[in-house]
């Protein structure tokens, strides 16, 4: 595995919105429509508070952004800043799952373990916390990989955007005992 990684900073903003926007753009489309893939920015992005909670991590490659992704103590279950029904609560590791969140990969990195690696390093450090399970919202895209990963559907959901496009999200979760 060539891939270091590290949490990320507020620095790595700007790189960050672009590399989720080209993924969004490059990768969707293999399993959206259109419409759908546009509103597809409305429920996903960027989560400040994954960075300012450090608990969002980046993948590199010689220095070059691989990838992203991570996890969280707080109850927002998928979304960036600007997505609808954001509930920053602590969860309780005792009684509830730790989210996986915001997983991007370069369109130039895809198929290399960059999500795989993301999400044995969110769950390790979910763990560490006391959580034993996590949960996240899959997009169409994500389910491949989150499946392969051991996450098995919970409940498949169409949620609704300003444009008046829905699109479809699946809670999942997985057991990490
Ligand atoms: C989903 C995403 C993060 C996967 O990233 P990745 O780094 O390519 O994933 P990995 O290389 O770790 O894939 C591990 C396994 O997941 C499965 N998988 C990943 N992408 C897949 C795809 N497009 N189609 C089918 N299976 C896929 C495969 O089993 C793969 O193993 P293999 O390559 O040996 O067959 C990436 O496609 C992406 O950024 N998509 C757009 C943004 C998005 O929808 N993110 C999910 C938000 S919930």
């Amino acid at each position: 595995m060539p891939f270091t990684h590290r949490l990320a900073n507020e620095a790595d903003l700007p790189a960050l919105k672009a590399l989720m926007e080209t993924s969004i753009r490059q990768l969707l489309p293999q399993f959206l429509s259109a419409e759908k893939v546009e509103a597809s920015f409305a429920v996903m992005g960027v989560d400040s508070q994954l960075i300012a909670d450090g608990t969002y991590f980046v993948l590199e490659e010689d220095g070059v952004l691989a990838g992203c992704g991570g996890w969280s103590r707080r109850a927002t279950l998928f979304g960036g800043n600007h997505t609808a029904g954001r509930d920053a609560r602590l969860l309780d590791p005792a009684t509830e799952a730790a989210r996986v969140r915001a997983m991007y990969t370069s369109p130039a990195f895809t198929r290399r373990g960059v999500g795989r690696r993301i999400i044995e390093l969110c769950e390790a450090a979910a763990r560490a916390e006391g959580f034993t399970r996590t949960e996240l919202g899959a997009t169409v895209g994500g389910e491949p990989l989150y499946r392969v990963c051991g996450y098995t559907p919970i409940e498949r959901m169409e949620v609704p955007t300003p444009s008046g496009v829905t699109v479809p999200i699946t809670r999942m979760g997985k057991d990490l005992t």
